[in-house]
């Protein structure tokens, strides 16, 4: 049963605390929980480095963060009581001794607030360091008490599925599953938690919710921006482990899931990870028509020049690794059994836009003909889960006058319109669940390793076979051409995205 949170004293450790996701991410979040006073009134949050900070230079680390990333207003008042709660443990993660200090103090705390605190382990470090960070909490003792421990890890686990496996086994050897807390931030989006909410709390969709239906599913997760300073991270990594393994995955399921007896953590990971069993593994010799890679070139977005992906810092002259990414998946079972998926990803892309496109299919027969404009657009269903959030119906109406013409229109749910409280961020969402203890919205491991499984035959043709025609594609494009042959083989095309200059939901 979820406590409430006032019942909840925390004390949130936070590993890799000088990094960038910290500063970027997760203490804007906390924030943002405070001023909303969505934070237990015993709150304090230990930051773990090898940093030179005192508890001072770090909250102003942080605090100039907040100012750099952060949407909302920031009063310096509810800052200076926020920081209070801030303290800085120095140490190596890689050795002993910081972990007795961090019991030590935790104890500590619990006693001077006389009872046991929830304590949440939170790794905004490097995937490599989890194994050794959770072995070294399960030494000093500090991951038994299984209702009130928690750790959380952040996407990708791992580099690939034996690292995967490796990893979660250190965890799981420390930690029982309901204590591991997954992120993937696209969970947490409020227009991705929608998709549920669209398609099982309406009795409309769900009846053309299959192959009957849907002519083909298309994700796009386009960025415009570059690898900013991340080249030495993306140069492991490549979009297919960066995005297509986790957030593009993730949406998949979500699109692709059956209903749930109960939405709770266990039924809906469980049908999600049913979709995941049932995607078609991609044989090695078929990657070629499966999937399609790319990297950008210098280019112009929003009107500056910006430069190739190999000029980037800590990026490799001749790079051969993927800014883009595209795949065409099937999941083998009776709704979705011929209806094509697919997914595509890119860095440096002409639009920054998430949203997933439901195809339905052509008429049987049609009675108007073609002059009358009828093919001119596809019906099909939009979920735009950025930057516009909302859901668009594309349908063919009649346009006025005594002539039959038909044209495509819009009918729209737009998220800013129908509801005037602010969303909160993902990382808000996700770090709040992971304080009540619920799951619900986090990445189960066997959903990661069938993740980790679909995506590893690409993984090794692309690495044993680099690229010949890299950089194939000019930043401010929509990608490489194999992405439009991928589609473009089976008769379709990338329609376009249904983006609003004006910030409304629709073009
Ligand atoms: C992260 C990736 O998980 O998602 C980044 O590591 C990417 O490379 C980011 O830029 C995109 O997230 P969003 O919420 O901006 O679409």
């Amino acid at each position: 049963m979820l406590l409430s949170q006032k019942e909840r004293d925390t004390l949130f450790v936070l590993f890799g605390a000088g990094g960038d996701l910290s500063q970027r991410l997760i203490v804007p979040a906390l924030f943002s929980l405070y001023q909303d006073e969505l934070l237990p009134p015993r709150f304090h949050l230990y930051c773990v480095g090898r940093s030179d900070y005192s508890d001072e230079a770090l909250a102003a680390h942080f605090f100039e963060g907040l100012n750099r990333y952060s949407t909302g207003s920031v009063s310096k008042k509810q800052w200076h009581e926020f920081a209070s709660q801030i303290e800085y443990l120095q140490g190596d993660i890689l050795q002993d001794k910081v972990y007795d200090t961090l019991n030590k103090t935790l104890r500590k705390k619990e006693k001077q607030w006389q009872g046991t605190a929830e304590i949440i382990f939170y790794m905004a470090t490097p995937p490599s360091l989890f194994k050794p960070i959770a072995s070294a909490l399960g030494n000093a003792g500090l991951a038994g008490d299984r209702e009130h421990t928690r750790i959380v890890v952040e996407k990708p686990v791992g580099h690939d599925l034996a690292s995967f496996q490796e990893i979660n086994q250190a965890l799981s050897s420390v930690f029982e599953e309901d204590q591991v807390f997954r992120i993937d931030h696209y969970l947490g989006k409020e227009t991705v938690q929608n998709i549920l909410a669209f398609r099982f709390a309406n009795p409309m969709f769900e009846p053309i919710w299959n192959r009957r239906y849907i002519d083909h599913v298309a994700i796009t997760v386009a960025e415009t921006l570059g690898v900013e300073n991340r080249g030495i991270y993306y140069e492991k990594a490549g979009a297919l482990r960066d995005m297509v393994q986790n957030h593009l995955l993730q949406l998949l399921s979500l699109v692709a899931m059956e209903p749930p007896v109960v939405y709770d953590a266990n039924d809906v990971r469980n049908k999600k990870c049913d979709v995941l069993h049932a995607l078609r593994p991609i044989p090695t010799d078929a990657v070629d028509v499966l999937a399609a890679r790319g990297q950008y070139y210098a280019g112009w977005i929003n009107g500056e020049r910006v430069r190739a992906y190999c000029d980037e810092g800590g990026v490799a002259p001749h790079s051969n690794t993927e800014t883009f990414a595209a795949l065409k998946l099937h999941v083998d079972n009776w709704r979705w059994q011929g209806v094509p998926f697919y997914l595509r990803t890119g860095k440096r892309l002409e639009a920054k836009v998430s949203e997933i496109s439901i195809r339905f299919r052509d008429v049987p027969h049609k009675s108007f003909p073609a002059s009358y404009g009828l093919n001119e657009q596809p019906a099909r269903l939009v979920i735009q889960i950025a930057p516009q959030e909302g859901i668009v119906l594309k349908f063919m109406a009649k346009e006025p006058g005594s002539q039959l013409r038909l044209r495509p229109v819009n009918m729209r749910f737009c998220y800013n319109e129908a509801f005037e409280t602010r969303s909160p961020g993902a990382y808000e969402t996700l770090i709040r669940d992971v304080m009540l203890g619920d799951a619900t919205l986090f990445m189960r491991g066997d959903q990661v390793e069938s993740a980790w499984r679909q995506i590893t035959p690409v993984l090794e043709v692309w690495e044993a076979n680099p690229a010949v025609d890299f950089p194939n594609y000019a930043a401010g494009s929509w990608g490489p051409e194999s992405a439009t042959m991928l589609v473009a083989q089976d008769g379709k095309n990338w329609l376009a995205p249904t983006l609003s200059k004006k910030g409304d939901c629709v073009r």
